[in-house]
């Protein structure tokens, strides 16, 4: 066992194809601005966390990773067909070579996130000593139906869930890897640890941490991360 950061590590799943983006290449791979999705995520990470191992999994036919730079503590698995294989596979490898005990799981497709929502996240789950995800609360008017309105959803609690995801290690791989088994669907890990039981605390985070998923997503992208830079720049 090797202890490099004795508590945290992010993981990140960043092996799907992102088939509804329609791009030339996957998504997590598309420049906003000088570097790529997957680069500005990277950096998000570790500028909450220094020293943190980050755990990236990527397709076996990943042609653009090679290419990135990279801090020197990303050490990479291999994805699964499933953002859920993807993530186990990572847990997995965290679990049987490091001792960690809390672990973050973080898009690949969300380079906007805050360090400082994350350092909330982390505070808040240590805290309390329970897992925990970002999330934000659901501003529009919700309706129900196909063709014509059924109903108007009340909002008030009604949550859009992000990431990073922070669960115990042992916790978040035993849920997981039991769902899979028993082929459940999980969109993501509170899914998991939702349907195994345990309890997942909602921190309430900044709505622009949004997942690039469709074109549109990416002139957005391209305006927040300039201005997110801008900001840096002017603190300096
Ligand atoms: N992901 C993964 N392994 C998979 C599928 C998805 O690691 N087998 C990752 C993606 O790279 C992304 C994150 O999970 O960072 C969220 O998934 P999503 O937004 O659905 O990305 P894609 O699956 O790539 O997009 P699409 O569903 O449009 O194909
Ligand atoms: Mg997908």
């Amino acid at each position: 066992m090797t202890d490099i950061n004795p508590s945290i590590a992010f993981v990140v799943p960043a092996a799907g194809v992102g088939a509804r983006m329609q791009a030339n290449k996957p998504k997590q791979y598309i420049h906003l601005g000088e570097k790529t999705v997957l680069e500005h995520t990277i950096g998000k990470l570790k500028a909450t966390l220094p020293d943190a191992l980050i755990i990236i999994a990527i397709s076996d036919s990943d042609a653009y990773f090679k290419d990135l730079t990279l801090p020197e503590n990303v050490i990479t698995v291999t994805g699964g067909k499933e953002r859920a294989d993807s993530v186990l596979n990572a847990l997995n490898y965290l679990s049987h070579n490091f001792s960690i005990e809390w672990v973050l799981v973080h898009d690949a497709a969300r380079p906007l996130v805050l360090p400082s929502d994350i350092l909330k996240l982390i505070s808040q789950c240590q805290t309390t000593q329970c897992g925990g995800i970002l999330a934000s609360k659901v501003r529009d008017t919700i309706k129900q139906g196909t063709s014509f309105v059924e109903n108007t959803v009340p909002r008030d609690s009604l949550w859009q869930a992000q990431t990073p995801q922070m669960f115990l290690l042992d916790e978040l791989t035993n849920a997981v890897s039991n769902a899979l088994a028993q082929q459940v669907s999980i969109t993501d890990e509170a899914s998991a640890i939702e349907w195994a039981g345990g309890k997942v605390q909602l921190v309430e985070s900044r709505a622009d941490n949004i997942k690039l998923t469709t074109p549109d997503d990416v002139a957005i992208a391209e305006f927040l991360i300039a201005k997110q830079l801008l900001e840096i720049d002017k603190c300096e």
